[in-house]
């Protein structure tokens, strides 16, 4: 009788999809009212924040730093992810907890150590994650998924919003995906980069559950609401799961 339950339970785990969130990235936000566009992006109906954080030797590009998310805290109480697009994401990882991000994501490149920095974010009590720039194989990660709670697939080049999309990425999120469940690992998958209603589903259909997307959001000519709903109905059918 054990072996049966046993055996459901891991069909269960293999077949059950794991829940759909629309993660806007502020990147393209108006930056001089960065309060009133997180409270925008809540009422949109979006599940999480990303914040790009990029110190312009890891990628071309300067953003956020720990205090700006902080003075961002108390307008949602949704949770904060941190995109580390850094060098030395160990000496920063904990002035983003502190600041108030549940989640922190290190680049694979930029760690000497990656297992030793995902068991240090586990330890400031933040959920590791890892992101892979589009040239880094779903490799760099068979050794940590029991480290993290999320893989974080590039589907652009980092550094920028606006980017066209990399379709190629999509069968490295079905490798890491695949990889997850051979492991009996429950993590999510995020991609990132040129994510919009005309390249959801294929990411979607690959194996992604956590999409985030930046100027498909403000381009939208029916607003932002709108546009979170039509990328959350688009994944959401191209993963089997929509209601
Ligand atoms: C790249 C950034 C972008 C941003 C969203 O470093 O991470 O991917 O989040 O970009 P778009 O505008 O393509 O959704």
């Amino acid at each position: 009788m054990r072996d049966q339950a046993h055996l459901l339970g891991y069909v269960q785990h293999v077949t059950s999809p794991r829940p759909v969130a629309i993660i806007p990235s502020v990147l393209p936000a108006d930056f001089s009212r960065l309060g009133e566009e997180v409270e925008a992006l809540a009422a949109a109906g979006v599940d999480r924040l990303q914040f790009d954080v990029m110190d312009g030797r890891f990628v071309p590009n300067l953003t956020f730093g720990p205090d700006v998310i902080a003075s961002l805290r108390d307008r949602t109480d949704m949770p904060f992810e941190a995109h580390l697009m850094v060098e030395q994401p160990d000496q920063l990882a904990h002035r983003y907890v502190e600041a108030g991000c549940e989640m922190l994501i290190v680049h694979a490149e930029a760690c000497k150590h990656l297992h030793r920095t995902l068991g240090h974010i586990r330890e400031l009590g933040a959920q590791p994650a890892v992101a892979l720039n589009p040239s880094t194989p779903a490799t760099e990660v068979a050794h940590v998924l029991d480290l993290v709670d999320m893989v974080l697939v590039m589907t652009v080049n980092p550094g920028f919003g606006g980017q066209p999309y990399i379709s190629t990425m999509e069968a490295k999120v079905a490798e890491i995906a695949a990889m997850a469940t051979a492991a009996g690992h429950e993590i999510d998958i995020e991609v990132d980069g040129g994510i919009g209603p005309t390249t959801i589903s294929g990411a979607a259909a690959a194996g992604a559950n956590f999409l985030v997307a930046g100027s498909a959001l403000y381009r939208d000519p029916q607003g932002l609401a709108h546009a979170v709903s039509d990328l959350r109905q688009r994944a959401a059918t191209a993963r089997g799961t929509s209601t």
